[in-house]
């Protein structure tokens, strides 16, 4: 590995999570307030900021780039920025995060453009449920995404469910036999405290990842896989079945010795870590000296010195970071 982005734990940066917008069509109850306020246009990266910050990472060693939010498919011209990054032979993976809403119209323009692998919210497969996760009752519109998204030939669509005690824990085997169904890959997740979202009380909706496999198991047989995303799953395959099933265990299972990434929200702030406030503003830098790739560069790797051990995301506290989930998109 080639990267020059090392920090004081010898953890190289080979994977950036780029956030184009921190807009979505959706107000889910683990990521935003209803009344959210976004931020306003002049402050958000434009396309071409946005490049020019991939583009120093991608020089500094950075081969896997994740397109999230907010919802990255609301972002105006995304598909050109998609295009420019697809197009860039470093790159060994260009992949999505999306809550699914546009991909109707939206899958075979992101093929494409070069995204090879594609993550889909998708919480609940009952219609009021959904709409209680999401605040909107759009459920059929995602479903068909989904489709419209297997039908334009990625190389994996992984679906991915925060699973709340009380509220969709009794659906996880058929969220797994959604994916079964379909040869999607399904990731659980624990839920982390960002934010003040104040819909439920995350203490008493907490579903360990281990609770959520054992759910599962009633069902499904699952076997230990070595399949690898880079990122904080931990794999199990359907016996019988291409499916992987992956947990995200931040709570129950720290992965952080591994983290290999780091994130830039929509504002251009650098975030070297999900459980952290610390940030660098990036857009001051890019719109002082605009062009200057060098010194983007040079401050991203004095900034990596800072990139802090672990999270300390607990369950048993409201909010431990202020940040919405929204900023980063995960
Ligand atoms: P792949 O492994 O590339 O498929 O993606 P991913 O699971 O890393 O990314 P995705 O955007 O689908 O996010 C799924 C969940 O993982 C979200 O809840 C993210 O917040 C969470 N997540 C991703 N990376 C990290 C991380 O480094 N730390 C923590 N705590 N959570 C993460
Ligand atoms: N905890 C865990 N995952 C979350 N997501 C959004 N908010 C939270 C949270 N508080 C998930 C979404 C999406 C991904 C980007 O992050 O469900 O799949
Ligand atoms: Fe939008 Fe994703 Fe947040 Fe839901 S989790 S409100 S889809 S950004």
């Amino acid at each position: 590995q080639d990267s020059q982005l090392v920090d004081p734990f010898g953890r190289r940066i080979t994977y950036l999570r780029l956030s184009v917008t921190d807009r979505c069509d959706f107000r889910c109850t683990y990521c935003m307030s209803e009344d959210m306020v976004f931020a306003p246009r002049a402050q958000i990266l434009t396309l071409e900021e946005l490049y020019a910050v991939a583009d120093a990472f991608i020089s500094l060693g950075v081969r896997r780039i994740r397109v999230t939010g907010g919802e990255p498919l609301v972002r105006k011209g995304l598909p050109s920025l998609l295009a420019r990054l697809g197009a860039r032979e470093e790159l060994e993976d260009l992949a999505i995060t999306t809550n699914g809403s546009q991909l109707h119209s939206m899958a075979t323009t992101l093929r494409e453009a070069g995204v090879r692998r594609l993550n889909i919210s998708l919480d609940s497969l009952k219609p009021e449920r959904f709409a209680e996760f999401t605040r909107r009752d759009k459920l059929d519109q995602v479903l068909e995404g989904i489709e419209a998204a297997r039908q334009a030939g990625f190389k994996r669509i992984k679906i991915n469910s925060v699973i709340q005690k009380g509220r969709n824990d009794d659906e996880v085997a058929d969220l797994v036999a959604f994916a079964v169904a379909r040869g999607l890959d399904i990731s659980f997740i624990e839920e982390m405290p960002l934010g003040s979202v104040s819909s439920h009380q995350r203490e008493i909706t907490f579903c360990s990842s281990e609770e959520v496999r054992e759910r599962i198991e009633q069902r499904y047989q699952l076997v230990r896989s070595n399949h690898a995303t880079g990122g904080p799953s931990r794999y199990w395959q359907v016996a019988g079945s291409e499916t992987q099933v992956g947990f995200i265990s931040p709570h129950s299972n720290n992965f952080c010795g591994s983290c290999n990434r780091v994130r830039v929200t929509a504002e251009g702030k650098l975030v070297l870590c999900l459980g952290d406030e610390g940030a660098l503003d990036l857009k001051s830098l890019i719109r002082r000296h605009p062009g200057d790739s060098e010194r983007l560069r040079d401050a991203l790797m004095t900034a990596l010195q800072l990139k802090p051990e672990k999270h300390h995301f607990r369950t048993d506290e409201q909010v431990q970071v202020v940040r919405f989930m929204s900023m980063t998109g995960g």
